[in-house]
């Protein structure tokens, strides 16, 4: 059995002041469950906050992003072993945000996710389709495409140690999201990518759902076989409403 797994993408969002009390009550409300593992990724300057708020509790924290490369004169980058330094257990890697904006790479994530593991972080891998390429029937080739990219850097076997999200671009941040059996479909066609290449490593592998999760959808969306929980963007902000998605996949 996956355990399910509900982790907030905070994006750039957030000061000291605001990520206090949603921290602190985002712990006091995940209190004795064990269905369900809870993580905030959190921007950069404030890991030093969530590893002093969440130390000992049951959620755990990670980052959005982290450079391919070790160390060095690479101004403005963080590396895999900073992270670990801030005691993350998560990093996200290759966010269509990162991918779009930053002009990420298939490559470059690959080589971001061979970091993250090689400093015994887990990466959360995002893969998912623009609206162009749904409707132009590409969907599949487009997310088979990045988690080869991936599975060929640095083996099938490394996927026992990370967490794939399955994120329709067209459906973050939009309000707009992917019906339960659009993304079973995509989820199941993941699992048996991987399956092709290691059966076991694909029954133990959490993929989650990511695309305007909210409290009223969640349930539906993690009731699907194959979706073993969510990334959690805009909704992930309100301490209320991330609970109810925690408790979606906890039931
Ligand atoms: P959203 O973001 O929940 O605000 O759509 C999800 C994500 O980008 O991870």
């Amino acid at each position: 059995m996956r355990q399910k797994f509900v982790a907030g993408n905070w994006k750039m969002h957030g000061t000291l002041k605001t990520n206090e009390p949603l921290l602190r009550d985002i712990v006091a409300g995940v209190v004795g469950w064990r269905e369900v593992e809870v993580a905030v990724c959190v921007p950069f300057p404030y890991l030093t906050q969530a590893q002093s708020v969440l130390s000992g509790t049951a959620v755990a924290w990670g980052a959005q992003n982290l450079s391919e490369r070790a160390q060095g004169a690479f101004t403005g980058e963080v590396s895999a072993v900073m992270l670990q330094d801030f005691g993350c257990r998560y990093v996200i890697v290759g966010h269509s945000e990162r991918r779009s904006i930053f002009g990420e790479s298939n490559t470059l994530v690959a080589e971001k996710f061979a970091a993250a593991l090689a400093s015994g972080l887990q990466p959360i891998l995002c893969v998912g389709e623009t609206l162009e390429q749904r409707d132009a029937g590409k969907t599949l080739e487009v997310v088979a495409a990045q988690v080869e990219a991936v599975s060929n850097r640095v083996g099938v076997a490394a996927f026992s140690g990370a967490v794939l999200a399955y994120e329709p671009v067209w459906a973050i941040g939009t309000g707009r999201t992917a019906t339960s059996a659009q993304a079973q479909e995509v989820h199941v066609a993941l699992r048996t990518q991987v399956a092709r290449l290691d059966g076991k490593v694909a029954d133990g592998l959490r993929i989650l759902y990511g695309g305007s999760v909210k409290p009223g959808n969640a349930a539906e969306l993690f009731s699907m076989p194959d979706i073993d929980g969510g990334l959690i963007g805009g909704a992930s902000l309100v301490a209320a409403d991330f609970l109810s998605i925690c408790a979606a996949a906890a039931r």
